[in-house]
């Protein structure tokens, strides 16, 4: 039934695979009764692909089999007919060289998939980091109604007595460990106590963020992000994802109408509100820029400076882990005390407005979720940084570093690969000093490759048995979300393509100010040409295949990553395929 501002069962997409009293789509309906169902099933019915993100080897997505059983459940309930479509699972754990690789290759999967087959709305089943941004980007650009359904935060680790964070807690105790202080029993202890349950990360990593984000992006119904996978109400969210979406298509309700300019930066606000990954600065990009909303690292910047970073949950809150979020009211509490700063007229999925989402929702731990007027931290978690090491910026997290180092001069120790680095930092007779700044190049989305998570370069030996914890540290590499410390990262243009990394030198003297956000190294111009002129591109990483392929068209950090191609402004789209 055709809804106001709606359409009609004739117009639905699939209508054109189905309808037709011609043999294509005869072929197509004797197809799907090979499948099992009769017309009535199917016909003049919204078709629903479930894009589902799941393997055996995503140990976040884990319970993904069975949140499809809900979804289909909603779909049907709604008058829907619902079909699982298997994509490209990514995964943080096991995806080498890193997940990021292949984030574009789940967009475009993504789109693919849906523009080639009947399907008239998408319900998206992402979490773990990389899958939330190919999802919704190759969905926008897809552009049939779309919703994200989060994986949702695992449950918080447990060892001991101690309550542990995914990510963070590994480093530190990994840091104990170097130091000699906790034995391989506690070691075990904490291996089994740190992933307890399915659901993604529970720090305010990567995954939450970006599932943060894509709710405040009006793209899930009000407060899925914050559900943990293990409740009860998380199922029943995937039923609601079910019905909802089938409205949606007869609302013709598609991301274009949703993913606006001023959902972006709703979006942007509440990432620096968060305490965000500094990976949300590159999928934050791509995402808007699939919708043709140009954001900018310096549009972030700005909005950074004026959105204080009330969410305490770690790793750039001191306390709390996602649990404590939901406990504490979830996104659409965190949402009010943000209200004034919101767009809240931006449509969402539900197909009334953000603030109606977030209208009635009360925060019930004050330290957990904070008011504006006693922030964790004065600005949002980010920080862009410009100067002659990162003309095209750098990224930094100042919320999540020692203080001492908002401010700081000291001499390049540089790698120009991982291994390299790792051999010294094992080096208990390492020269180094706290004020050392270790640089590692090579790491940038062509040099990597793929913009592995190398960021946060391991403390030496040599400073953590003298009790250091943090030290400057600068990259073209990424971090995970769930890391933190004094890291520069997303140095752009990246050394691999002769950025000006590539002409640092041990001993140089590197000067980082995070209050005028400038970085740069003191070397004279007449110097850096020098080098300039001596440099030499390395060998491409990649002969072949898929790799080659990432290689010829990504973006760099500052432009999302995405490929040239696909991009919106590259040339016009294929549109619908011929039947
Ligand atoms: Fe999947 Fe962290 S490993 S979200
Ligand atoms: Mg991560």
């Amino acid at each position: 039934m055709a809804r106001d501002g709606g359409i009609t069962p004739d117009q639905l997409r699939s209508a054109r695979w189905f309808a037709p009293d011609d043999l294509r789509s005869f072929g197509h309906r004797s197809r799907m009764m090979q499948l099992g169902y009769s017309e009535e099933e199917f016909l003049g019915k919204p078709i629903i692909g479930i894009m589902n993100t799941w393997s055996e080897l995503n140990s976040c997505h884990g319970h993904f089999p069975e949140r499809v059983k809900d979804v289909k459940r909603g779909v049907l309930q709604a008058g829907g007919f619902p079909v699982e479509m298997p994509t490209l699972s990514v995964d943080e754990s096991f995806t080498k060289p890193t997940s990021m690789l292949y984030r574009n290759m789940l967009a475009m999967e993504t789109e693919e998939m849906i523009r080639s087959h009947p399907l008239d709305g998408v319900v998206l089943m992402g979490g773990c980091d990389k899958t939330t941004p190919g999802l919704v980007m190759g969905a926008i650009t897809a552009g049939v109604p779309a919703i994200f359904l989060p994986a949702g935060p695992m449950l918080r680790g447990h060892y001991a007595g101690k309550i542990l964070g995914s990510g963070s807690d590994a480093w530190k105790y990994w840091d104990e460990r170097r130091a000699g202080n906790i034995t391989d029993e506690e070691w075990l202890g904490v291996q089994g106590g740190i992933a307890r349950s399915v659901g993604t990360c529970m720090t305010m990593g990567t995954a939450s963020t970006m599932t943060s984000i894509t709710e405040a992006l009006g793209l899930s119904l009000p407060g899925a992000s914050s559900i943990p996978a293990a409740d009860a109400g998380h199922q029943r969210l995937g039923s609601d994802c079910g019905r909802r979406i089938v409205e949606m298509v007869w609302e013709d309700l598609t991301p274009d109408r949703i993913v606006t300019d001023a959902a972006v930066r709703n979006a942007v606000i509440v990432a620096m509100a968060t305490g965000c990954s500094t990976n949300a600065v590159v999928h934050l990009i791509a995402m808007a820029r699939r919708a043709g909303v140009d954001l900018t690292l310096d549009d972030l910047d700005a909005l950074s400076r004026e959105t204080p970073m009330i969410c305490n949950v770690r790793p750039s809150g001191k306390d709390y882990l996602m649990e404590d979020f939901f406990y504490a009211g979830g996104l659409r509490a965190l949402m009010t005390q943000l209200s004034e700063k919101l767009d809240g007229s931006a449509l969402t999925v539900t197909g009334r407005s953000l603030a109606e989402g977030f209208a009635g929702a009360e925060v019930y731990n004050d330290d957990v979720i904070r008011p504006l007027s006693n922030p964790v931290y004065h600005q949002g978690s980010l920080a862009v940084l410009r100067g002659n090491l990162c003309p095209d910026g750098a990224v930094i997290k100042p919320a999540a570093c020692d203080p001492r180092f908002y401010v700081h001069e000291g001499p390049a120790l540089v790698f120009d690969s991982y291994p390299e680095m790792k051999k010294a930092v094992d080096d208990e007779d390492l020269e180094i000093t706290p004020d050392h700044v270790m640089v590692l190049r090579n790491a940038g989305p062509q040099g990597g490759p793929g913009f592995p998570e190398w960021g946060m370069l391991p403390i030496p030996k040599a400073l953590i048995k003298q009790g250091h914890r943090d030290m400057l540290r600068i990259s073209d590499a990424r971090m995970s979300g769930t890391s933190y410390g004094a890291c520069v990262l997303h140095v752009a243009p990246e050394s691999f393509i002769g950025g000006p990394l590539a002409l640092l030198q041990t001993g140089d003297i590197v000067r980082l100010d995070v209050p005028n956000r400038r970085l740069d190294m003191l070397v004279d111009d007449a110097e850096l040409e020098r080098r300039r002129s001596a440099w030499q591109a390395p060998q491409p990483r990649f002969d072949r295949g898929y790799g080659w392929m990432f290689s010829q068209h990504v973006s760099q950090a500052d432009k999302g990553c995405d490929f040239d191609y696909l991009q919106r402004d590259f040339g016009k789209s294929a549109g619908e395929p011929d039947i």
